[in-house]
């Protein structure tokens, strides 16, 4: 018997952006568990970092970094905070998050709210050597010149991110996703090369799952030898056939209906750039299957947080025993050797 589907509906009760900032209080308020070790079936190297198991916290559960340890200790294999941008900022007005239950769903438009990257250092500093924490970055909705944003938050972050997301994929800072196009693309990856420090950490792309074939083939070409990884996908604008009565809210909607889309693209990064580059993939996973079916299109490591609303803090543990016993159901010795094997 799971006990979250016992507390569920009382949290439901809750509006989603109260019981989301409740999560977080109640965590800080526990120790942090030490991550359970993981099977060896599922460790593997990517682009440089040790991760033990390949199910992460995908960006936006913690934005502000308060508990990433704490997720670690929940059997995430790594966990990304953020978005992260140079100066504080409150986002869109609220509601701006909302639970689509019908459809395993969330629209959110939250706008980047989070208490800026300085507030999150000595929070970051302090769970140093807890595991892999990425720190995700983004620009200022204010900001005159948003690729300076990107400059900052790389040069700031650094050296407190075991590895750093380039966030250009939130459908709710309008114009954001223009920086996805090729010409700004690539003045972006230069400037945030330019700004790396010494022994910097690897620098992951965060891209949207709404791209035409020739975005792909084009990002695929800007990033290979500029990013270490592609993280695919952020949220979609597109709206699937719904039955929440939230369906027609703005933003970008995550979960389950988002998850054959980005199953899809996984598979076009993956043919794109030839299974040469790291790939990341979020979006709609929710059980060992998906996560499954995912690292067969390609992704050598999957994101989830939609799924979390829906399924509780067990999760990630449920998802890691499932897929080390569909690894070795299909003759896996370790993850590695099935990323990609569904698209050759
Ligand atoms: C409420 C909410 C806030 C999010 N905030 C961010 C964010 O700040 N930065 C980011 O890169 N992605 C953000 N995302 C996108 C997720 O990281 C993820 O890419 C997307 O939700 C797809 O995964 P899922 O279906 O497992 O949720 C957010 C998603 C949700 C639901």
């Amino acid at each position: 018997m799971n006990v979250y589907s016992l507390v569920r509906p009382f949290i439901f009760q809750l509006d989603a952006e109260r019981a989301h900032r409740l999560s977080l209080q109640a965590l800080r308020l526990l120790p942090a568990a030490a991550p359970k070790p993981a099977s060896p079936r599922l460790a593997s190297k990517v682009a440089g970092l040790t991760i033990p198991n390949p199910i992460g916290l995908a960006a936006g559960y913690d934005k502000d970094a308060e508990v990433p340890a704490h997720m670690l200790g929940m059997g995430f294999g790594f966990v990304e905070v953020g978005t992260l941008t140079p100066l504080p900022q409150s986002g869109n007005p609220q509601p701006r998050l909302f639970r689509l239950v019908e459809d395993e769903a969330v629209i959110n438009r939250m706008g980047f709210n989070n208490g800026g990257q300085v507030a999150a250092m000595p929070r970051l500093a302090k769970a140093r050597g807890r595991g892999i924490i990425g720190v995700n970055i983004g620009a200022n909705k204010d900001a005159v010149d948003r690729i300076a944003d990107y400059a900052t938050g790389v040069a700031q972050m650094a050296p407190l991110a075991s590895y750093l997301t380039v966030n250009i994929s939130s459908p709710n800072t309008p114009g954001l996703r223009a920086l996805q196009d090729e010409a700004a693309l690539r003045d972006l990856l230069t400037a945030v090369r330019s700004a790396l420090p010494q022994n910097p950490p690897p620098v992951f792309l965060k891209v949207a799952p709404d791209l035409e074939p020739a975005d792909i083939d084009a990002i695929a070409r800007l990033s290979m030898g500029q990013v270490d990884a592609l993280i695919v996908s952020n949220t979609t604008i597109s709206r699937p056939k719904l039955a929440s009565r939230y369906a027609d809210e703005v933003g970008g909607l995550s979960g389950a209906p988002l998850c054959a889309l980005a199953q899809t693209r996984m598979a076009d990064f993956w043919r794109a750039t030839g299974g040469k580059m790291p790939l990341i993939g979020a979006g709609g996973i929710a059980c060992a299957e998906q996560a499954y079916a995912r690292i067969r299109a390609g992704a050598s490591l999957v994101q989830l947080y939609s799924a979390l609303v829906y399924e509780g803090p067990g999760l990630a543990q449920r998802i890691t025993k499932g897929l080390d016993q569909l690894l070795e159901r299909d003759g896996f010795s370790n993850v590695t050797e099935a990323v990609g094997v569904d698209v050759r």
